[in-house]
């Protein structure tokens, strides 16, 4: 056993679950009137409804001791002093000091960072005033109508999720797209209706070594010369952001042109950094800081809240609590905003590359599960689609609901429509219906005798099923912000538990190698053989297919 799993706090919890095998949450409800009251918390006018969980008020308290045993606030602490935590690659975790908007310095080896961070937000400001204003010209004097960013991971994801969730916000600046995938179709589908004279490439990606990266850029660059014939007009149209200047210059962007970022921001936590600029030029620096200003309350309150009444705090542990002790294998983000559709997608590279880890911090395997398979899609479509399983299955899925009180566009009764089902569906989860329920239901129907035995089964739910519900005022770039970062903290709580570093992503290292490895062998002649049977098999197919 692992110095986790023997510890004093995980055998208790162990004990607790065992005791807690036949806890149903209906009869909780019914015992507790304030059952609500006792689990639910507020942070601005977001509110997290925990309460529809399998927990006890003794389920929380081995829970925080748990955190205490794992040292969670001295973890909290010296991520936010900005200590080498990311021991595997040497480096400080620093997103929250891009949206620090207080005084307070955030020292990295004994240099307050802050000064360089709010001069890059002071160049994007520039930037993004002289494209949405119309100063900034391309190469032959035309504005800027759109710009495409391309990156991958990291270097996309948050982006892309940021601007599709605040396109009300959209309207006045340039219309912004999104290339990642090394697919030529990605970026052939979004040049086609495009025009070189009034388009504005970002480069974004921390490394600037990333092949689909590299090789998408080095595509737009041929077809806007392509169209422009000049050399020169590469410096009106392509801008980078990265950490490596030197690529940046290889590569043909004038480094007057990039917007630096540091080696301490993780590439899943850089939407924060001049990674946002697209988001920037989507919806103007003023609402990107809004967004900056949101993180940052969220931050003070993981910082400064007692363990008991802290939001990412309380998702962490019970999403430990399911994963590790209920065996739970996945958890499900649903949105009810069709505006959050990426939401989900963002937060399974958030979590997955973060907390998708076999061995701890020391190099030593780990005896129990780390972080959970994250998915999910919009409701009301997603009810359509997967809950069946999470309803009926024979899964356990805890999930959490999202929703906004106030529509961004209000249209006759559709957001109440949304809304009553956002409330439905937890409640559905947490009821269920019993097979007295059903049986009665059935009878009102006229159903009787076999035919109504015969249904019956497979019309009861067992119920019981955990979820989280997060509800706030409206959907607006502050409140994203705060989303975000809660999320953020969230898998942070986790890995501290684990003991697992949820900054690195070395398991994304083999694949690249091995296509790397490849690419020659589908490009030279004859039959390749230096692979197991299955890869030769494969690629020897490929190569009579385009032969
Ligand atoms: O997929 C691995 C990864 O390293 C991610 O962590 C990162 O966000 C992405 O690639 C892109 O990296 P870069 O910004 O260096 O191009």
């Amino acid at each position: 056993m692992t110095e986790l799993t023997r510890s004093p706090a995980w055998q208790a919890l162990n004990a607790h679950y065992e005791a807690m095998r036949d806890f149903q949450m209906r009869e909780a409800f019914e015992a507790d009137p304030q059952r609500f009251e006792k689990f639910s918390l507020r942070l601005g006018d977001i509110l997290l409804d925990y309460s529809k969980n399998r927990i006890t008020e003794q389920t929380l308290k081995l829970l925080m001791d748990l955190a205490r045993e794992r040292g969670l606030p001295a973890w909290v602490e010296r991520m936010f002093a900005g200590e080498h935590i990311n021991v595997t690659e040497d480096r400080a975790v620093l997103h929250i000091a891009l949206r620090n908007r207080g005084n307070r310095p955030v020292e990295v080896d004994g240099e307050d960072v802050m000064p360089a961070v709010k001069a890059v937000l002071e160049r994007m400001r520039r930037f993004t005033d002289s494209v949405r204003g119309g100063d900034w010209r391309g190469h032959t004097g035309e504005p800027i109508r759109d710009v495409v960013n391309i990156g991958i991971g990291g270097s996309d994801l948050g982006p892309l999720m940021v601007t599709e969730a605040l396109k009300p916000w959209t309207r006045e600046g340039p219309q912004v797209h999104f290339v990642s995938n090394v697919d030529g179709s990605h970026i052939a589908e979004t040049l086609r209706p495009l025009r070189p004279e009034t388009t504005l490439f970002v480069i974004a990606s921390k490394t600037f070594t990333t092949q689909e990266t590299l090789t998408n850029a080095r595509t737009a660059r041929a077809w806007l010369l392509e169209q422009l014939s000049d050399e020169s007009a590469v410096a009106r149209h392509f801008v980078a952001v990265s950490t490596n200047a030197d690529k940046v210059a290889e590569f043909g962007i004038d480094t007057a042109h990039m917007f630096g970022f540091w080696d301490w921001v993780g590439g899943r936590y850089s939407l924060w950094s001049a990674i946002g600029l697209p988001i920037a030029l989507a919806i103007g620096m003023e609402r990107f800081e809004e967004l900056l200003d949101g993180a940052h309350a969220m931050d003070e309150h993981f910082r400064t809240a007692p363990l008991e009444t802290n939001l990412p705090v309380i998702l962490g542990l019970l999403g430990i609590w399911y994963i590790n002790f209920f065996g739970a294998e996945t958890h499900a983000i649903l949105p009810y905003d069709q505006y959050l559709h990426r939401f989900p997608a963002y937060f399974q590279q958030g979590d997955m590359e973060s907390n998708g880890k076999r061995v701890n911090r020391d190099g030593e395997p780990v005896d129990h599960a780390t972080g959970p398979v994250i998915w999910g899609e919009p409701g009301t479509n997603g009810q359509h689609a997967f809950y069946q399983l999470i309803h009926q299955g024979t899964r356990l899925i805890p999930a959490d609901f999202l929703a906004a009180a106030e529509p961004a566009n209000p249209l006759g009764a559709h957001h109440r429509i949304l809304l009553s089902n956002f409330f439905a569906q937890t409640e559905a989860l947490m009821c269920g219906r019993s097979e007295a329920e059903a049986r009665a239901e059935l009878e009102a129907q006229g159903l009787s005798g076999e035919a109504l035995e015969r249904l019956l089964p497979h019309k009861v739910f067992p119920g019981n099923r955990p979820t989280n519900s997060l509800l706030y005022r409206r959907l607006d770039p502050r409140t994203l912000g705060s989303l975000i970062a809660l999320y953020e903290h969230k898998i942070f709580v986790q890995g501290v538990v684990w003991n697992i570093n949820s900054f690195d992503q070395w398991g994304v290292e083999l694949g690249k190698q091995l296509a790397s490895a490849i690419l020659p062998e589908l490009e030279a002649d004859g039959a390749v053989t230096a692979h197991d049977a299955s890869t030769n098999g494969l690629i020897n197919y490929y190569k009579q297919l385009c032969s």
